[in-house]
C-alpha cells in the first residue's frame, strides 16, 4: 500500500497563509515544480478576495521559475534564505515586499535545526524514486533535504519522471550531529562516501505523492564573451605558475568554481590548460562545463551539491554508463560547502566579485552598495577556508560606466584577510603577503581599467596616513559619481 497520489492543487490546499515550507534542491536542480504553480495560483485568488497569503521558502540555494518566479509575481514570500537569482524576487526583496536574509549556504540547515527560524510546517521534496516505506532516490540538488525530512510536520513528495533514475547511487546523503555531539564529518578525500545514497522519510509525515515530469529547465550557457574569455586564461595562467613555483602540490588540488559567466569561462578555461594535471573538483555547483571537463578526462571526481545541468546536458551524461556517472558525488550543502571539509581538503576557491576594492576587499551581492544582487551563496565558506582564495571580475561593467575596482567596495561580503588573489581581464593582483598600499599599488596597476588608473592613483596619493589609508570623504566618489552623472569616470577626487 503505498502513499496516495494527489494534484498538485491538493497538495497546495494544505499549505496555508504563514506557512513555513522546506524545500528541496539547490538552484533550480531538485528543487519542487507543479506544487508551486498551484500554491501561487491560491495566493493570486486570496489576494484578489482581499485576503492576505504569503509563505515562508527555506532552501539549499534558489530555486526556479515555479517557486521564486511565481511566488513573486504573486507577492507571495514571506521570509526567504540563503540564496536567490529571480529577477522577479530580486524586485521583491528590494522593494521589501518579501524578507530576505542572505546565509552563507553551509549553515542554512544546521540553523534550521537549531531552531533559529522557528518550526517548519511543511517540507516538498523531490524525488526521482520513491518506496512505499519512505526511501526516496533524491533530484539534482541535495540542499538541506535530510534536515527539512527531519524537522517538518508534513512532507508532500514530488514525483519527478522527467529526470533521470540513473541518479540513484549519486547521492550521499548525511546528516551531522548537532553541538555539543558533534563530531567530525569523516570526509578525508574529495570521493569518499560517507552517508546514504537515499533519503529516508517518516512515512507517517507523507501527505501525498504529486507526479509530475517538468524538468529543471536549467539554461545552457550562451558562448563566452572576449572579456570572460581573458579572465578565464588569466585565472589557468596564475594556476600554472603557482604549479611551476612549487606553491600547488604537482597533483594539484581540488577545485570551488562559483555561479555565473565569469565563473564558466574560468572552468573552459581549465579544459585546456593541459599543464595543470586530471583534476578533482569540491564544489557546490556542477555546471554544464563540468561535464564537459569530465567527458575530456580533465575533471577526474567531482564531489557538489547539485547538477545545474541543462536538460541537453543531462540528457548527455546519463547516456554515459554507470562507472562515468559514480564520478559524481551530491551531498547535502552541509557538507558540500562545510568550512571544515574544504580546510582539510586544500580546497582551491574561484569566486566572481561585483567589485573590489584597491586594499583586497569584496563586494559580491550589493549593487551599488544598496540592491541586492543574488546573495553571499557558498563563496563565504569557500573563500574564508581555502587553501587559496581567488576572486574575479571584469575590470569594468555597463560598458565601462562602472569599474569593478574601487577605491572602498560600497558593501562587504569578504574581508581582505580572506582574499589571496584578484584577477581582471587586466590581469593578475597576487596580494599574499603584502601590505595594505602595496596591495593598493599592484590591483591599480595590474587589475583596473585604464580609464580608472589615474583616478584610482590619485585617491591612493591622497590618502594621507594610518596603514589602510583611505580617505572617507571621497571613498565612494565612483558610486556617487554613477548615481549623479551614470558614470563612474566623473568622479571628483
Ligand atoms: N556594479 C553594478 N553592476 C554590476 C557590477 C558592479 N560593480 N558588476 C557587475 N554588474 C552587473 C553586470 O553589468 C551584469 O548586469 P546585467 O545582468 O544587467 O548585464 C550583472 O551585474 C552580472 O554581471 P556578470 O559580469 O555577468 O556577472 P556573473 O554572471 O559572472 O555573476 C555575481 C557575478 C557576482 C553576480 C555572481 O557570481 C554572484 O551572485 N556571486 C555571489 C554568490 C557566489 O559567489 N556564489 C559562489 C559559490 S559557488
Amino acid at each position: 500500500m503505498g502513499f496516495p497520489i494527489i494534484t498538485a492543487e491538493e497538495a497546495a490546499s494544505h499549505i496555508k497563509n504563514g506557512a513555513t515550507i522546506g524545500l528541496s534542491g539547490f538552484t533550480a536542480s531538485g528543487a519542487p515544480k507543479d506544487t508551486f504553480d498551484a500554491v501561487a495560483a491560491i495566493a493570486n485568488a486570496e489576494h484578489e478576495a482581499g485576503r492576505p497569503y504569503k509563505v515562508s521558502i527555506f532552501t539549499g540555494a534558489s530555486t526556479n521559475m515555479h517557486v521564486d518566479g511565481a511566488l513573486s509575481l504573486a507577492n507571495a514570500i514571506d521570509r526567504r534564505a540563503p540564496y536567490q537569482n529571480t529577477p522577479d524576487l530580486r524586485k521583491r526583496i528590494n522593494s521589501h515586499d518579501a524578507h530576505y536574509f542572505d546565509l552563507h549556504l553551509s549553515e542554512m540547515a544546521q540553523k534550521l535545526r537549531y531552531g533559529f527560524y522557528g518550526p517548519m510546517d511543511f517540507a516538498v521534496i523531490e524525488a526521482v524514486d520513491v518506496t512505499d516505506d519512505g526511501r526516496l532516490v533524491l533530484g539534482t540538488g541535495a540542499g538541506i533535504s535530510p534536515t527539512i525530512a527531519a524537522i517538518a510536520d508534513k512532507i508532500i513528495i514530488e514525483l519527478n519522471s522527467g529526470i533521470s533514475r540513473k541518479l540513484e547511487g549519486l547521492h550521499d546523503l548525511y546528516l551531522p550531529a548537532d553541538p555539543p555531539h558533534r563530531l567530525e564529518i569523516p570526509i578525508y578525500r574529495v570521493n569518499d562516501r560517507i552517508g546514504s545514497p537515499y533519503l529516508q522519510v517518516d512515512p507517517k509525515k507523507v501527505i501525498g505523492i504529486v507526479p509530475t515530469n517538468v524538468t529543471d529547465g536549467v539554461k545552457p550557457f550562451t558562448a563566452l564573451d572576449e572579456t570572460s574569455a581573458k579572465i578565464g586564461a588569466n585565472v589557468c595562467d596564475f594556476l600554472v605558475s603557482e604549479l611551476r613555483a612549487g606553491r600547488l602540490p604537482k597533483e594539484f588540488l581540488p577545485l570551488q568554481s562559483g555561479v555565473g559567466n565569469v565563473a564558466n569561462a574560468v572552468l573552459y578555461g581549465l579544459a585546456d590548460a593541459t599543464e595543470i594535471p586530471p583534476f578533482t573538483m569540491y564544489t557546490e555547483v556542477a555546471q554544464d562545463a563540468v561535464l564537459d571537463l569530465m567527458e575530456r578526462d580533465r575533471c577526474k571526481f567531482v564531489s557538489t551539491c547539485s547538477l545545474t545541468m541543462s536538460d541537453e546536458a543531462q540528457a548527455r551524461l546519463f547516456a554515459h554508463d554507470a562507472d562515468f556517472c559514480r564520478r559524481i558525488c551530491i551531498r547535502p550543502s552541509e557538507l558540500s560547502n562545510s568550512p571544515e571539509v574544504i580546510r582539510r581538503l586544500g580546497v582551491i576557491a574561484m569566486n566572481t566579485a561585483l567589485e573590489a576594492d584597491i586594499f583586497g576587499a569584496i563586494n559580491s551581492t550589493h549593487v551599488l552598495g544598496t540592491k541586492m544582487m543574488n546573495g553571499i551563496g557558498g563563496s563565504g565558506d569557500f573563500t574564508r577556508n581555502s587553501y587559496l582564495s581567488i576572486f574575479s571580475c571584469p575590470s569594468v561593467s555597463k560598458g565601462g560606466l562602472i569599474s569593478n575596482i574601487v577605491p572602498m567596495v560600497a558593501h562587504q561580503d569578504h574581508s581582505e584577510h580572506s582574499v589571496d588573489v584578484i584577477i581582471t581581464d587586466q590581469g593578475v593582483a597576487d596580494l599574499r603577503g603584502k601590505d595594505p598600499v602595496q596591495r593598493a599599488e599592484i590591483i591599480i596597476e595590474n587589475c583596473a581599467h585604464p580609464d580608472y588608473k589615474p583616478l584610482l592613483r590619485a585617491y591612493l596619493a591622497k590618502g594621507k596616513g594610518g596603514q589602510t589609508p583611505h580617505v572617507l570623504p571621497d571613498a565612494f566618489a565612483f558610486h556617487t559619481a554613477f548615481n549623479e552623472t551614470g558614470d563612474m569616470r566623473n568622479a571628483e577626487l
